[in-house]
């Protein structure tokens, strides 16, 4: 019986992308980025995700916010009800009000954050939970923020390595009840709270999660990965799950992967 089911994804075009200042450990200033290449590695992501049968929407890219290809991070979608971003970084702030304005145009509820939180990097839901990173960018206390809006159980969970500065860098969630994560990336006690929650999780290995591997995107049965990520593609297999390797080398550079390119959009009534 396959899981599938089909998503709704929204993602911005890299029109504006360049790496001009560096907020992570991935970017490097100096660093040129080839503009085709990155359309036509976004563009290959984007046609791969119609041909699963999910829906895209694209929102317009702004002048000045290289870093808006980054679509996870423009909010979090549960239930219809957007919780806004709200950037650690000044050259991204621009980014929040952007997506909000996409979401309140296309209907939905919007809940602007007090609290600096980066959207789906930061928060991801997983079942019933929503696993909430933060250390490098999202607040703890947004994590609360984010329980109120959704009345969703919200686990915190700290990150300890800069390379694996948003949640979905270091975990991808693959079902509602399986998840992938690179351990080092978080604290002992974090460690502890995700073998206690996800006992199955599959356990990936510091050259996968070198690679961004874990920066994917998974429809409970495809799971669309960094092609560095050889490993996690095979144990992914094990768990019947169908990897499919697609090249974001270009986006890389800024410190995203497929994932990150990719904002969920969970309407109202579609179970979480
Ligand atoms: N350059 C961006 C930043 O540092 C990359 C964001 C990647 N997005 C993600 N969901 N991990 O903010």
């Amino acid at each position: 019986m396959p899981r599938v089911r089909s998503r709704r994804y929204l993602m911005c075009p890299p029109t504006h992308y360049t790496v001009s200042y560096e907020i992570n450990p991935w970017m490097h200033a100096g660093v040129p980025t080839d503009p085709a290449t990155a359309l036509a590695q976004w563009e290959r992501l984007r046609d791969l995700y119609l041909e699963l049968g999910h829906r895209v929407d694209v929102i317009e890219p702004l002048p000045g916010c290289p870093d808006m290809v980054y679509a996870a991070n423009g909010a979090t979608v549960i239930d219809g009800v957007c919780y806004t971003a709200r950037f650690h970084y000044a050259e991204r702030a621009a980014e929040g009000p952007a997506y909000e304005k996409w979401f309140a145009d296309a209907g939905f509820r919007t809940v602007r954050a007090q609290l600096t939180n980066e959207g789906e990097g930061d928060l991801l839901l997983a079942g019933r939970y929503i696993l909430a990173g933060t250390g490098f960018r999202t607040d703890r206390a947004a994590h609360a923020e984010a329980q109120e809006v959704f009345g969703l159980p919200v686990i915190s969970l700290q990150l300890v390595d800069p390379r694996f500065y948003h949640l979905d860098t270091a975990l991808t969630v693959l079902d509602d009840d399986l998840v992938a994560y690179h351990p080092p990336a978080f604290s002992p006690g974090s460690r502890a709270v995700l073998h206690r929650l996800f006992p199955d999780a599959i356990i990936v290995g510091d050259d996968d999660a070198a690679h961004l591997g874990l920066n994917a995107v998974s429809d409970g049965e495809h799971v669309v990965h960094a092609p560095g990520a050889s490993t996690f593609a095979e144990q992914l297999r094990e768990r019947g799950l169908t990897p499919i390797a697609v090249d974001t080398s270009e986006l890389l550079k800024g410190g995203g992967g497929a994932k990150c390119c990719t904002l969920e959009i969970r309407e109202a009534g579609v179970p979480a």
